[in-house]
């Protein structure tokens, strides 16, 4: 019996390790991951245009709403957000719920590695 519990709880450490390992995130993995989910409505990289939605260069600490060449929603130019790697991952994971109101639609991004891997990438896009 304690040899079981000592062997679960082996286990679920190693789960946990695995986890706080894979929750950095990985910006090359994640760049495959906004082809993917993210690129037929936004642009990223040095000089990128608004499209079907904002250009996302420099996402990470800009405020939501703000570029000058997009037409946002009410709901985002009043949203009061600053994009931190957190309220990304919240976004993605429920645009409505973070931001209601908002025309984004996105459904599922695939699984907490992926998000994490897309944020690390979006992160790494500062336009430099
Ligand atoms: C079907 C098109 C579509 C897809 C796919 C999509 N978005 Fe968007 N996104 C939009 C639109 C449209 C807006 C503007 C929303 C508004 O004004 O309410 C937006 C807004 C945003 C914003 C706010 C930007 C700002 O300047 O404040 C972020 C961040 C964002 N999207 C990230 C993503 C990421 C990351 C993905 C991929 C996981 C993604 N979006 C997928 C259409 C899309």
């Amino acid at each position: 019996m304690l040899v079981i519990t000592q062997r679960r709880f082996a286990a679920l450490l190693l789960v946990a390790l695995a986890r706080s390992a894979f929750a950095e995130g990985d910006a090359e993995a994640g760049r495959t991951v906004f082809q993917a989910k993210c690129s037929g409505c936004h642009n990223i990289g040095p000089g990128a245009q608004a499209a079907f939605g904002p250009q996302l260069t420099g996402v990470v600490g800009r405020q939501a709403g703000t570029t000058a060449d997009y037409q946002y929603s009410d709901a985002m130019r009043n949203a009061g957000v600053v994009w931190s790697e957190d309220k990304l991952k919240a976004y993605i994971d429920d645009p409505k719920g973070v931001v209601p109101g908002t025309r984004m639609n996105f459904w599922w991004i695939g699984s907490d590695q992926k998000l994490s891997d897309l944020v690390a990438f979006l992160a790494s896009q500062t336009g430099q």
